[in-house]
């Protein structure tokens, strides 16, 4: 069987750090890899619009975003096929059809939906499309046979959901559809990235992000800014690093090369922490050594950004192309699900002879 991923991403704002050590370093990794057959990555304009139907505008404007940290984190037009999910009205179809087999209490019992509604104060009023979305997440995965789905955890349920909706449907209808994997980041510090002020997430709305579009002095004065631990007043106090978001940035972004270019006096990073732990070690040392640590990540991106910026509707021309592949893909699986669930009425000879025949005696 091919080996086929699909990921992506909605489109409500730039990319930042933490989609990168949680996702898209990956995605790279896997595209270079050679180990897969076909590389899907969908800029999911249709969720987007599911919370935000009230700001088009803001979805518009953010998808030449994603699709410009993309390809400068390295994501390759030649080896992954960049879609657009609105672009694919087989999508849509699909999503009807499966809406058949889910009941509206599993979808309660969905927790990423669950604390969006609370997050989205959608309590009193939850859009139909949105409370369906796990749905059509399920149309997008299926729709290109993904057998897996890098994402981070947050997505467990979606993909669960997925499972289930591909079990139900061969079951009812006949074997169509691909069960997908689910493949959660590899290092823990990148399951989810804090944000700057040390809260549980990096997230745009908490304005706590270093963003991959963001200049060096800008990463610098948020690096300067960012929280640790409170209880390490002077440099001599003993440091605590579990719960400290400088060090999980370092888990996530150093790696060996890093650390014997900018902090040579230290073997590992666990060296690094237990001095911290021990005390000695103060917070402008550190945070200065991420900078420097973060600065080389980000610089070639930003470059390559910088590069492709210069040519807007080319890039426009790549989303194009990809989304036309994408629909070809799509269009098979739907017309394989339309025949499995017995309504490809004009292409099915055998049922118009059949009921020709069925009435041939009343006359
Ligand atoms: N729900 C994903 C997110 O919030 C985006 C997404 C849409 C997606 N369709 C997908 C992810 C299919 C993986 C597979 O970021």
């Amino acid at each position: 069987m091919s080996k086929i991923i699909l990921t992506g991403d909605r489109p409500t704002g730039r990319l930042h750090v933490g989609h990168y050590v949680g996702s898209l370093r990956r995605r790279v990794q896997l595209q270079n890899s050679g180990e897969f057959d076909k590389i899907f990555i969908m800029i999911a304009d249709a969720q987007a619009l599911t919370d935000n139907a009230d700001n088009p505008e803001k979805i518009r404007q953010n998808v030449i975003e994603v699709a410009l940290d993309y390809l400068s984190c390295g994501l390759d037009p030649k080896k992954s096929v960049l879609l657009v999910q609105s672009q694919i009205s087989e999508l849509t179809e699909l999503t009807f059809y499966y809406m058949d087999l889910v009941t509206v209490s599993r979808l309660q019992r969905n927790p990423t939906v669950k604390s969006e509604i609370k997050m989205r104060n959608f309590e009193a009023s939850i859009p139909v499309g949105f409370f369906c979305y796990p749905i059509s997440q399920a149309a997008d995965i299926t729709a290109f046979k993904a057998t897996t789905v890098p994402v981070g955890e947050d997505q467990e349920p979606m993909i669960e959901q997925t499972r289930e909706i591909v079990r139900k449907f061969n079951s009812v209808y006949g074997e169509t559809l691909v069960e997908p994997k689910i493949m959660l980041p590899d290092n823990a510090a990148c399951m989810r990235l804090p944000g700057l002020d040390g809260k549980a997430k990096m997230s745009k709305s908490l304005g706590n992000c270093i963003y991959l579009a963001d200049d060096p002095k800008t990463v610098k004065q948020k690096v300067m800014s960012m929280f640790t631990d409170p209880g390490h007043i002077r440099v001599e106090d003993p440091g605590k690093v579990e719960g400290n978001p400088v060090f999980t940035y370092l888990d996530a972004f150093c790696d060996d090369d890093l650390l014997a270019e900018y902090m040579p006096d230290y073997k590992s990073l666990d060296e690094l922490k237990d001095h911290y732990r021990r005390g000695g070690l103060g917070d402008v040392k550190i945070k200065k050594f991420l900078n420097n640590v973060l600065q080389e990540v980000l610089s070639p991106i930003r470059e390559r950004r910088q590069q492709l910026q210069k040519d807007i509707p080319s890039i426009y021309d790549i989303l194009k192309e990809g989304s036309d592949t994408a629909r070809e893909t799509a269009a098979q699986t739907l017309s394989e699900v339309k025949r499995a669930m017995k309504i490809n009425y004009f292409e099915d000879q055998e049922l118009i002879n059949s009921q020709a025949e069925k009435y041939s005696y009343e006359d």
